[in-house]
């Protein structure tokens, strides 16, 4: 251990959420892709223990061991529930990352919540520091720690990446002191974005409204700093999600779902509930290809995994009430007396199990209207079988789609063309399909959760 140490640098990792270490997690985020990176050079992980107390950000410092991980938390308390996490960032930078203006909440509450928050982070994580550490920071909650943390002295390479869009810099600066934001952004030495299109809208916003200048080579000046700006598409533990595939559970799961099947097929859906996932678009869709394709009736059912997020935002309760009537709709519609279209389950599958659902399913809908990258994506062409793999059906509008072509990419706003697509996936020969799933699968060992993880620390190396 101490070898390794030595020739690798410890690395901290912050994000609002995280772990869990061992394997116990639901679908998608953040914690499958970093986990491994941390067990192999060892160090800490800091973020929010997802507790709400009065000592808030001035709690105890919450620690757990496993193995070469530091799992350090803290709380944070009623106000900053209210204002940072529920307010700013799911209020204000969620609905503008990803291109939703309409819905955006501007409070200046929000944004000093937001601030303070940062601040506290930064403080609590200083004394976690040291010298030769690399520290990587995750996603929309902390635009401004590094900033912070270079006014409290630290040195070390500091990166940043965003899980979630950049969007086009006339969005973005209807964002009230949007410069304040994105000049923070500027404190870390390198900045990742999902896609080209992210490191695009990124690099314009800094030409038009900071006088920035793109020096070539990921390098970008502005703010009077100069840094790295790069795309690093994320992925997932492929071959280790293919083995999930093939597990016990995945296959208790798989035989659980044939019964039920009976030799009918299924198209699974699996999003957290959040109006940027496209859901409504989705079961309208599907609606549409029952509609359009009648013989499909009775043969195929929907199988749409939804567990609730953040629920305390109103957006969040509204867009749930919409499935919920919207699935009751279609299948009130459509149902017979041994046959359900759409099957809408609000919670989440352990990951284990997860995997023999998306084995047991002919094609996958992945339509969001805006995403980062979309990690189901991926898990559903890796858990496939390579002899008689499914059909992905992907939005144009998932950051996968730029490295996932051979899938079916579709307009999620084009219900009619959705359908159609469907309809295709399900006429689509075994040929067809496993050389469009060799060609995705190649791809995702290729770019797995390691060589994102590495891709980025390389640059953030120096
Ligand atoms: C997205 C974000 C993550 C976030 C996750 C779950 O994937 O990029 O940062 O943790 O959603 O959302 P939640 O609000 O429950 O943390």
């Amino acid at each position: 251990m101490m070898a390794d140490a030595a020739k690798t640098k410890r690395l901290v990792v912050v994000s609002n959420r995280v772990g869990p270490l061992k394997d116990t997690g639901k679908a998608g985020g953040l914690a499958v892709a970093l986990v491994d990176m941390l067990r192999e050079r060892g160090g800490v992980w800091f973020g929010w223990s997802g507790q709400v107390t009065d000592a808030g950000t001035f709690s105890e410092l919450h620690r757990e061991r496993s193995k070469t991980v530091d799992l350090a938390t803290i709380d944070i308390d009623p106000a900053d529930n209210a204002e940072f996490y529920a307010g700013y960032a799911n209020r204000t930078l969620w609905p503008v990352l990803h291109y939703r203006l309409d819905i955006a909440e501007f409070s200046p509450a929000f944004e000093a919540g937001y601030r303070r928050v940062n601040e506290r982070f930064a403080a609590r994580l200083l004394p976690l520091l040291r010298a030769e550490d690399q520290i990587w920071v995750h996603d929309y909650h902390f635009f401004h720690l590094g900033a912070e943390l270079r006014r409290m002295g630290v040195e070390n390479r500091i990166g940043f990446f965003l899980h979630i869009p950049f969007p086009p810099p006339d969005m973005l600066s209807a964002l009230p002191r949007h410069r304040d934001l994105v000049r923070s952004l500027l404190a870390y030495d390198v900045i990742g974005l999902q896609t080209d299109r992210d490191r695009r809208h990124f690099i314009d916003y800094l030409k038009e409204e900071a006088n920035g200048v793109d020096l070539g080579g990921h390098r970008v000046r502005a703010f009077d700093r100069e840094v790295t700006v790069a795309a690093f598409p994320i992925g997932i533990d492929t071959e280790g999600f293919h083995g999930f595939a093939e597990g016990p559970e995945a296959k208790r799961e798989r035989t659980r779902l044939e019964r039920h099947l009976n030799g009918r097929r299924q198209i699974v859906g699996v999003d957290r509930i959040d109006y940027s996932k496209g859901i409504p678009h989705r079961f309208r869709a599907v609606e549409r290809f029952f509609e359009e394709y009648p013989e499909h009736r009775g043969k195929v059912s929907l199988l749409q995994v939804a567990p609730p997020s953040r629920s305390e935002v109103d957006a969040y309760m509204d867009i749930r009430r919409e499935l919920e009537h919207l699935a009751g709709h279609v299948n009130g519609r459509f149902a017979d007396v041994d046959w359900t279209p759409i099957r809408f389950i609000t919670r989440g599958f352990p990951r284990r199990a997860l995997a023999g659902v998306y084995r047991a399913s002919r094609l996958a809908l992945v339509t969001p209207l805006r995403d980062g990258m979309n990690l189901v994506a991926k898990e559903y062409v890796a858990a496939q079988d390579h002899e008689d793999p499914g059909v992905l059906l992907l939005s144009r509008f998932a950051g996968a789609a730029e490295t996932m072509g051979e899938a079916l990419i579709v307009n999620p706003y084009a219900a009619d063309e959705v359908a159609l697509a469907i309809k295709s996936a399900f006429d689509m020969p075994l040929d067809e399909r496993r050389a469009r799933h060799d060609a995705l699968y190649a791809r995702l060992v290729e770019g797995d959760a390691r060589n994102w993880a590495n891709a980025f620390l390389r640059l953030l190396d120096g």
